[in-house]
């Protein structure tokens, strides 16, 4: 039977992430791994979903509200206008938004660009979609955009362009400079930009969130993909949207509507609940990340990882192992969950380019409990020699 798998199917492995998550379940680590929160979501939204549940939204549905609430959103962040009737797709999260704008607009040989590191389900999106990904690599320790390598990975194929920002691993927020440089190419090679903007309200130290698409000449060759699932603590609501130029926000839905149908139903009704969340509940997010993110970084820092570049949105750190420590990524990682009980993530599953330093890195999730990042600490604390650094590094 293996044999009449699709190719596709076939290039798809699990990664060593899967192999050590069973490890960490195994050794009852405490999970700095997993990109999701493990405290509750707010209480206003949960009760939003129950009701609907008790008031029977259990059927295949649209609720256009949500659009309605995303145009105001859309103007107020960015100044952006949208039409609530053609220009939004509401989706199975953004990853399902994803997906289906790559099947919106990719043929077969079409290539996407996109940054390097990178989330790993955008590749396998655009490989299912026919496309061809090509990676263009971010520089350490910043993560600085080389404006070189990125017109270099233009060609006559070049179909479209990814950006994620705030940017999953590296807490990267690309600036106004960035932008402007990535605008300008995809307004100089008719290209067309995807943007995930998953954590556009966890941001840190000031900084703001610019969409791509706010940028001049780009709404109109601009896909926005975002979600309920970071801002509100509900990954597993699936509810998220793709908002576009009307042919093919109409082509999205298209696509949607064929894999999935609809979002569920009392998600999409609590969605309504969510998205008049008002500013406080923005603020104390933020600050709540902020906080946690500054713990972690602390400790991290205390314990002798490097962390040059302090994240500045989305709620990950992208530590770096000494160059001292000749342990790679997943032997670190197998250490600190042996040894410490404590599991993060190896950076070299979001590495796709011949990075010299692809399996330096380790990314850590703060988007945790207090208690769960203080346990953290503790074991890592246990772990450390007299000069105060993990034994092992
Ligand atoms: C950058 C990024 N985009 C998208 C997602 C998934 O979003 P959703 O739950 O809306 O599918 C994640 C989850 O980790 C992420 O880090």
């Amino acid at each position: 039977m293996e044999e009449k798998l699709s190719s596709i199917a076939k290039s798809l492995k699990p990664s060593p992430i899967q192999q050590l998550s069973i490890l960490a379940e195994r050794s009852n680590a405490v999970n700095l791994a997993e990109g999701f929160p493990d405290f509750p979501a707010p209480s206003h939204i949960k009760a939003a979903a129950v009701s609907a549940i008790t008031s029977d939204f259990n059927q295949y549905r649209h609720v256009q509200g949500i659009c309605n609430l995303l145009v105001d959103k859309m103007k107020q962040m960015h100044g952006l206008d949208v039409d609530p009737l053609t220009d939004i797709a509401i989706c199975c999260g953004q990853t399902e938004a994803f997906a289906a704008a790559m099947f919106a607009i990719i043929n077969p040989g079409d290539e996407v660009i996109l940054f390097d590191p990178s989330f790993e389900t955008y590749g396998t999106c655009i490989l299912m979609a026919g496309g061809v990904p090509v990676y263009v690599a971010l520089d350490p320790p910043y993560w600085t955009l080389d404006e070189v390598k990125l017109l270099e990975a233009f060609t006559t194929k070049t179909k479209a362009l990814v950006l994620n920002s705030p940017h999953n691993p590296t807490g990267k927020v690309f600036d106004m400079n960035e932008l402007e440089i990535i605008a300008e190419y995809c307004r100089t090679k008719d290209c067309i930009a995807v943007t995930d903007e998953v954590y556009e309200h966890i941001i840190y130290d000031n900084v703001p969130h610019i969409s791509l698409a706010s940028l001049p000449g780009m709404q109109k060759r601009t896909i926005i993909t975002s979600s309920l699932s970071k801002t509100y603590s509900v990954t597993g609501w699936r509810v998220g949207w793709a908002i576009g130029p009307s042919c093919v926000a109409s082509a999205i839905r298209n696509v949607h509507i064929k894999v999935t149908d609809s979002a569920p139903a009392p998600f999409q009704e609590a969605a309504l609940t969510a998205l008049r969340s008002p500013p406080e509940y923005y603020i104390s997010l933020k600050t709540d990340y902020e906080s946690k993110r500054d713990f972690l970084l602390k400790l991290l820092r205390k314990v002798g990882l490097q962390v040059e570049f302090k994240p500045l949105g989305s709620f990950f750190i992208f530590a770096a192992i000494p160059e001292t420590c000749k342990l790679t990524d997943v032997e670190f990682v197998e250490k600190l969950i042996k040894q410490a009980g404590v599991v993060a993530v190896p950076g070299c599953g979001f590495f796709h380019t011949e990075h010299d330093r692809h399996n330096r890195f380790i990314r850590f999730a703060f988007c945790k409990d207090d208690a769960t990042l203080t346990s953290a600490a503790h074991k890592m604390q246990q772990l450390v020699d007299a000069s105060g650094r993990l034994r092992f590094l």
